[in-house]
């Protein structure tokens, strides 16, 4: 059975201009945010649509909670299930939560399983799981035959195949794990604002999803049909 997954990430939501990042549009993010859910939910009617952080650029302003709410009122207005995760830039969790809803353990469609991961966040923009949710991972996992979906902020690539800016201080520890469990896994990340293409290791793939606020404004669609997965990037019309 096919799965319709949009993923849109790094929106850098901002009330002016951002200093010094002229390439990061944080202040149309909005408008951008709504455009892209009127193709959602006008034409490619995702199964589900997954945010993966950096809703905002500057968690430190005055105005973010203002910021994170107008984007939660636009979300609300998606027609499919969807899942909101923070990232980097954004509050601390428990702010975060309050304002964007909670994250749930997991969401199963069709024989899928997204599983959302709130991870630590470490110095250089990098990221760490705790051994609880690598527990997590396997405890999901349990019973549970179709592919798992795992959902992150940071990309997490095997090395081998892929090297971004930015990594898990515990990949091994992850990958290891990973590549442990009897399920296919799909990990979909943000974080990399270019995107970075969907590789495979084995019977495990991962991808990260190009950032919202910079040209050309895109986001990606996932198709999931068993075994085969096409990804494509969808520029948003004007
Ligand atoms: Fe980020």
């Amino acid at each position: 059975m096919k799965t319709k997954i949009a993923v849109i990430t790094d929106l850098h939501y901002s009330q002016s201009p951002i200093h010094g990042l002229p390439d990061r549009k944080g202040e149309q993010a909005n408008e951008l945010l709504q455009k892209a859910i009127l193709e959602l939910n006008n034409h490619i009617k995702p199964d589900i649509t997954v945010i993966l952080g950096d809703m905002i650029d500057r968690s430190d302003e005055l105005e973010s909670e203002k910021c994170l709410e107008i984007l939660n009122n636009s979300i609300d207005k998606l027609n499919s299930k969807v899942i909101v995760l923070r990232g980097n830039h954004d509050p601390e969790q428990e702010i975060f939560s309050k304002i964007m809803g909670s994250t749930p353990d997991f969401i199963d469609i069709n024989d899928l399983r997204f599983i959302p991961f709130i991870d630590k966040d470490e110095p250089g923009c990098n990221a760490s799981r705790s051994s609880l949710d690598i527990e997590r991972m396997h405890n999901l996992s349990a019973g549970f035959s179709g592919q798992m979906v795992f959902l992150q902020h940071v990309p997490l690539f095997p090395p081998d195949l892929a090297q971004g800016y930015y990594n898990y201080t515990n990949l091994d520890e992850l990958l290891t794990a990973i590549r442990a469990l009897p399920n296919p896994t799909l990990t979909i990340a943000g974080h990399e604002h270019a995107g970075m293409e969907m590789v495979t290791s084995g019977k495990d793939r991962f991808i990260a999803a190009p950032a919202l606020c910079e040209s050309p404004f895109q986001f990606l669609m996932i198709e999931i049909d068993g075994d085969d997965i096409k990804c494509e990037y969808q520029q948003l019309k004007n």
